[in-house]
């Protein structure tokens, strides 16, 4: 079944809570084996291994921190033009609101893409005003339940699109009727 990668940068912890939000979010779909990876342990081998990736970072200058850069840019150097086709998404976490975190999410796909990742946005509303077109976002830590909601709908939708064009268990499309009366 699936293989899900969460990887993160966190310099102070709060991205860190919103990876365990998302880790819990895939496990909302059954069968599927997580990897939940700080970037400084990370290697290319757990991207190698994974279907899907959530890709998290804090908001820095508006972008993406220098050091999820660094590990697109050296360790998985070499790697580029062999992991194309992995389905990915984004989360960020910011000091503050409007403090560019869709922008370093836009900017993590960004990356991503340029390794041949299929990217994605969610397009529903886990609350009447809180959603996650480009990734989840925080500000500092994920303390709201709407925000935690966020985090762990990104989770589920990376799973249920791995099951759907990975596994090709089209009963987890987000769109089926079967699937939206599941719990979780
Ligand atoms: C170098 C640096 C740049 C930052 N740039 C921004 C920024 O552009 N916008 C913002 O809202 N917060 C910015 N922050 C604040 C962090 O995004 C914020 O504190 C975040 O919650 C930290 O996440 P972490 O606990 O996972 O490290 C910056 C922090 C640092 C250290």
């Amino acid at each position: 079944m699936g293989k899900i990668l969460v990887l993160y940068h966190s310099q102070t912890g709060n991205t860190s809570k919103m990876a365990a939000l998302v880790a819990e979010g895939v496990n909302a779909i059954p069968g599927m084996e997580v990897r939940l990876r700080e970037v400084a342990e990370a290697s290319p081998e757990d991207v190698i291994w994974c279907d899907g990736l959530a890709c998290g970072c804090p908001t820095s200058m508006g972008i993406i921190s220098w050091q999820m850069k660094r590990f697109w840019d050296e360790p998985m150097h070499n790697h580029w033009m062999k992991v194309d086709g992995k389905i990915a998404c984004a989360f960020s976490s910011s000091g503050g609101i409007a403090g560019g975190s869709e922008i370093a999410c836009q900017s993590i796909l960004m990356v991503l893409m340029n390794f041949g990742f299929l990217t994605f946005g969610v397009t529903d509303y886990v609350s009447k005003l809180m959603t996650l077109h480009y990734g989840a976002v925080a500000v500092r830590e994920p303390r709201e339940e709407e925000t935690k909601a966020a985090c762990r709908m990104l989770g589920k939708r990376l799973a249920e699109w791995v099951a759907v064009f990975v596994d090709g268990r089209q009963e987890f499309h987000p769109n089926s009727q079967a699937n939206r009366l599941k719990p979780g």
